[in-house]
């Protein structure tokens, strides 16, 4: 039987499915390209172009393939412009999950990995922040994956669909040969726009906020290796075969590291200055986020390998370096 990956051609889901085909897995993709990469889909797998709210398409990906289990990262996930277009998020987030789970239901699929957030939690009143935490978002990204989150419980309570929610904190890093990677249109994360600076693609770095509650006035982050996050989606489907209860994990090192430490690395692994400036605060970014990751690590048996901020960094140039254009020019 075979994995359905949604956003398959994403950042997350693309590394998620080649750690799926090395585990030995059937994998097939669904993805609509709106900001996936048709150059980021493994050529071994067989690809359906279509919506996750195309309930019809959906309905004959499962007709035409043994599914057993769906992975779901088709979402938009950028939490400024969902401030601004909230409907737009509610829309392709909420309104997606409900048609695949009547997709997933109506067709008998009865496992599902979603890709929640570290977004549901909103500020944080203590870090680091377990499962049980209040879940208070504060931008209608969090709010849809949150929303999502919820969806699934229900319909796990009434029709019996296994799922585990993965609440990632900072995806970052790369495929360690630099084949596939991160390419956001426009980019917002951090580190992709800090290496932009030595690629000669932006004249500097902005530090969004120096004045923040924490030692060197910038916000902490917990950035966690996006092969880790495949590994765990692969722990979490195995997990569930073995019988494992529905529930949600945080994913994260458990260590932050600030804006300005992330700089400092980025110079380290680059071996040059990076030019920065400092600017006023983007608006909802909470000080402080960071996963304790143990109840992944112990219920799961997930281990992530990559604990060190420099290798993750350093897996991250390599990938921006021998694609300066991300997918662009393949
Ligand atoms: N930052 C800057 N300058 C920039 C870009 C970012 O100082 O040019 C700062 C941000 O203010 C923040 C940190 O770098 O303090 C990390 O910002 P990112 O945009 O890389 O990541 P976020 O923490 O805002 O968000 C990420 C994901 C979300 C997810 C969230 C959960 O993008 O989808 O993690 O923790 F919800």
């Amino acid at each position: 039987m075979a994995i359905l990956v949604c956003g398959g051609a994403g950042y997350i889901g693309s590394h998620t499915v080649r750690q799926l085909i090395e585990a030995g897995e059937e994998v097939i993709i669904a993805d609509n390209l709106s900001t996936g990469h048709r150059a980021a889909i493994n050529p071994a797998v067989k690809f359906y172009e279509c919506d996750i709210r195309d309930k019809a398409a959906l309905k004959k990906i499962f007709a035409e393939n043994q599914i057993e289990a769906v992975f779901h990262f088709a979402a938009y996930i950028e939490a400024g412009e969902s401030v601004r277009l909230p409907l737009k998020f509610f829309n392709n987030n909420v309104y997606g999950m409900q048609i695949l789970l009547e997709a997933m239901t109506e067709c008998g699929v009865d496992k599902i990995i979603f890709s929640s957030s570290a977004a549901v939690y909103g500020e944080p009143e203590r870090v680091p922040i377990d499962e049980l935490d209040k879940t208070e978002p504060t931008n209608p990204y969090g709010e849809s994956k949150l929303i999502m989150e919820k969806m699934i419980r229900w319909v796990n309570a009434a029709q019996g669909v296994r799922y585990v929610s993965l609440r990632y904190f900072n995806a970052s890093g790369a495929s360690e040969d630099g084949s596939i990677g991160e390419d956001h249109h426009p980019e917002t994360h951090l580190i992709p726009l800090i290496l932009q600076v030595p690629l000669g693609k932006r004249d500097h770095i902005t530090i969004f906020g120096t004045d923040y509650p924490t030692p060197d006035g910038t916000c902490i982050r917990d950035y966690i290796h996006v092969v880790d996050l495949a590994d765990a989606h692969i722990c979490a489907l195995n997990y569930l075969r073995g019988g494992g209860k529905s529930d949600a994990f945080n994913l994260g090192t458990g260590h932050g590291f600030s804006v300005k430490e992330i700089i400092d690395a980025a110079e380290k692994v680059i071996g040059r200055k990076i030019k920065k400036e400092f600017g006023i605060r983007r608006a909802g970014d909470p000080a402080r986020l960071i996963a304790s990751g143990e109840k992944a690590r112990k219920v799961l048996k997930w281990t992530p390998h990559f604990d060190d901020v420099e290798k993750i960094i350093a897996t991250a140039w390599n990938w921006h370096n021998l694609h300066p254009n991300g997918y662009e020019e393949a």
